[in-house]
């Protein structure tokens, strides 16, 4: 069985977390890394440490998954060399020889233009500027480095292998769908495609191969940079959105009342960039974002992340008939605008504190 897990909104759904789950639940041989590159952040859990990944696929808390990078994906050495340290990873993880690398000009590049930085907000790390030398076709290859040697493999004839022989593989993308160079918010998006066949082409399998892709979701949206997020919670729309007004009471309970309501509402949600640390932004859930991103991914299954942030009585149930209500009630809105039941509903952090509703 192969699954493409992707992000249906701008990232930060909590892929790193179902990812994370799926890894330790299912056991795949294989967990491969698609998706843009050091851009992305995922935080994941393991025996109770925080790991903040770039590089590394989350499923590496399953100590028997094989984990290898995408030739799709670019590679930052030294963040990968550092987080394979981090992780103890090293005899099982294998990136593609044709990795395209990120140097430091790249990085210069993408904190020094004024266009970058400023008005498309991105994470400086470097992957527009590889991106495009990759484009131009003189950028470095990952079999250029000598301290990746160790690590390099052929990532698509290890993962085809795989699969013909019946193992499970899973495929982790990064970002999310509004952030697609062919599909987003144009000119504020990432450097790539973000859907599902792109993870495909990442790591280097046929559409065909592909059984399952799941699209995750946070239980509402956010997004970290610039470019517009249509479902804004603002001073002058709050009144509107019950839910949201709740929200906002929880946060003041605690004594957080800081800015506008946004930010509040932000600091609340602990909602912060995991390589930038900048505030993102909040949202209501984007009910026309989330199914426009379920079909151009083929989305099979959806996952809801992040329940217990909106409705704190369910952190860590992992039984759907002990959610309360009003969060049921929002789980349905979702289900029934996307026209797909959830797959997965996650309560916590920890891997563990997910709802698993796939069929056995
Ligand atoms: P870049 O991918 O660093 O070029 O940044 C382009 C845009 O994508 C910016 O708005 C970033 O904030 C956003 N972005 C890139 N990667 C991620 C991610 O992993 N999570 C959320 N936003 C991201
Ligand atoms: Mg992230």
């Amino acid at each position: 069985m192969v699954t493409i897990v992707t992000g249906g909104h701008f990232g930060d759904e909590g892929k790193g977390k179902i990812v994370s789950y799926l890894a330790l639940k299912d056991k795949p041989d294989i967990v491969a890394r698609a998706g843009v590159g050091p851009n992305a952040g995922h935080t994941v859990y393991k025996d109770g440490k925080e790991f903040g990944l770039r590089m590394v696929p989350c499923g590496f808390v399953n100590e028997s998954s094989r984990l290898m990078i995408g030739a799709g994906v670019l590679v930052n050495p030294e963040v990968f060399l550092e987080e394979v340290d981090m992780t103890g990873i090293k005899d099982r993880i294998f990136l593609d020889k044709r990795c395209a690398i990120i140097e430091e000009k790249h990085r210069t590049e993408d904190t020094s233009n004024s266009f970058l930085k400023e008005k498309v907000g991105t994470t400086g790390s470097g992957c527009g500027p590889a991106n495009a030398e990759r484009a131009n076709r003189t950028v470095k290859l990952a079999k250029d480095i000598p301290e990746l040697e160790p690590y390099l493999a052929d990532v698509p004839l290890e993962v085809n292998s795989a699969i013909d022989a019946g193992k499970e593989v899973l495929l982790e993308a990064s970002q999310g769908f509004g952030l697609s160079l062919f599909y987003g918010t144009y000119p504020f998006v990432t450097s790539k495609d973000t859907s599902a066949s792109m993870a495909a082409v990442d790591i280097g399998i046929g559409p065909t191969k592909v059984d399952k892709v799941m699209v995750i979701y946070k239980a509402y949206t956010t997004r970290v940079g610039e470019g517009a997020l249509d479902t804004l919670i603002t001073e002058e729309n709050i009144d509107s959105y019950p839910m949201w007004k709740e929200v906002l009471q929880d946060a003041k309970k605690k004594g957080i009342d800081e800015g506008t309501v946004n930010e509040t509402l932000a600091e609340y949600l602990g909602e912060k960039g995991t390589v930038t640390q900048r505030r993102r932004r909040i949202g209501d859930f984007d009910i026309e974002l989330a199914k426009y991103a379920a079909m151009v991914n083929g989305a099979t299954d959806i996952v809801i992340a992040c329940l217990d942030k909106i409705f704190p009585e369910c952190f860590k149930v992992t039984e759907y008939d002990k959610l309360s209500d009003r969060a049921k009630d929002h789980v349905k809105k979702i289900e029934s605008g996307i026209g797909i039941k959830a797959s997965l509903i996650s309560t916590g952090p920890d891997a563990m504190d997910t709802i698993d509703l796939r069929e056995k």
